[in-house]
């Protein structure tokens, strides 16, 4: 059996500074430093301090992702190189390349996206847990704050995307109307927990009912949203809050749901792969998951809470398998990719034949 690589691995698509030592898929320490509290004030994330913020805290997160891992032999380095915010990809790869010299290490690029759909493969330090019988084609669904897609995985490493976002991400949705809420940054997580206890009584509708595809819309629902609140001026009580969540959420969830149920469809995969920060509702993977039990599809999202917001643990993962195909970069061509996305979907979708359903995993 040939040894696995241990691969440090650096993630700042954004507004987390993060570093992670794996070893094949065990990831052996998963660091982030959120900078979200130095943003709040200004309700996103704000370039030019995301990347003085990360240019301060890399060394010191590197030095204790490999502290935490025991200070292990590297065999190569791994970076996100896109998508995400030109000014914090280059800070991280800036400091990938510094440390490539210094310790004369090969360097991984990795797509943040692949990362999010590779997540669920992530195993414990021992080596528990993580997916490890994969079956193909495999659905990926990723509902993050920058992106929301669904994503045909035909064996690690080749994907076609079936549909994103046309204008906002779900959870991006979800920040701005907390933030019409007055909820705080990042108000997703908070919304959500509002919406638990809350009932949809107010009309959000579902986005984009008439389009038949596989692309998301929130950029409709935000306005709905707003238009209520300005017209109605209500005030926000803690009763009012929840109730509008909860109308939000159960739009968001139909919106998202009724292009999961067409993806499977169109595509009958085997299996399901959810990644992204939005996963960390429970409500909507409860929903997903009980979608996906209709065709019998097993379902599987990260071990942990870490694995499923930005981390550079999933990044390793990515790296592991890119270096068993030694798809090392040069760090001469090494760059910021902002806009990267998976190649899109060549073939039109065929419709399915109708037993697909009965088809497991
Ligand atoms: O994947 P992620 O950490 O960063 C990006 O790559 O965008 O996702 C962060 C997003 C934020 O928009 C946050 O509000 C949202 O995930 N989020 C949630 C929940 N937890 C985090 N949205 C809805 N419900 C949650 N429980
Ligand atoms: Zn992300």
């Amino acid at each position: 059996m040939t040894k696995e690589p241990t691969i440090l691995s650096i993630e700042t698509s954004l507004d987390d500074t993060c570093a992670a030592v794996t070893y094949g898929r065990r990831v052996l320490s998963n660091v982030v430093s959120s900078q979200s509290s130095y943003h709040a004030d200004w309700g996103g994330t704000v370039p030019d301090l995301a990347k003085r913020l990360h240019e301060q805290w890399l060394p010191r997160v590197v030095s204790l992702a490999l502290k935490r891992a025991n200070n292990p032999h590297l065999d190569a380095l791994a970076v996100t190189v896109g998508p995400g915010l030109a000014p914090s990809l280059e800070q991280g790869i800036a400091y990938c390349k510094l440390l490539a010299t210094k310790y004369q290490l090969p360097i991984l690029a990795v797509n943040h996206l692949e990362g999010h759909l590779l997540s669920s493969f992530a195993q414990t330090r021992s080596g528990s847990r993580g997916l490890t019988n994969p079956v193909y084609p495999a659905l990926g669904f990723l509902i993050s704050g920058g992106h929301t897609e669904l994503v045909l995985m035909h064996q690690i490493g080749r994907y076609e995307l079936l549909g994103e976002t046309l204008d906002d991400a779900a959870g991006e949705a979800y920040d701005k109307v907390a933030r019409l809420l007055m909820l705080g940054y990042p108000g997703g997580p908070i919304l959500a927990n509002l919406a638990q206890s809350g009932t949809p009584r107010y009309p959000l509708p579902e986005p984009m009912t008439t389009r038949k595809d596989l692309n998301f819309s929130f950029s409709g629902l935000k306005a709905a949203a707003r238009r209520y609140l300005e017209n109605e001026k209500p005030s926000l009580t803690l009763k009012f809050t929840q109730d509008f969540a909860a109308s939000f959420q159960q739009a968001v969830f139909k919106h998202l749901l009724t292009r999961f149920r067409r993806a499977i469809d169109l595509y009958s995969p085997r299996m399901v792969l959810l990644g992204g920060g939005v996963v960390s509702n429970v409500a909507l993977r409860t929903l997903t998951r009980s979608a996906a039990r209709e065709y019998g599809l097993p379902v599987y999202f990260p071990s942990n809470q870490k694995l499923i917001t930005d981390n550079a643990g999933m990044i390793g993962i990515v790296a592991s398998y890119k270096f068993a195909r030694q798809e090392f970069t040069d760090p001469n061509k090494l760059d910021r990719l902002p806009n990267l996305n998976f190649a899109k979907a060549s073939e039109p979708p065929q419709p399915a034949t109708s037993n697909t359903s009965s088809s497991q995993g």
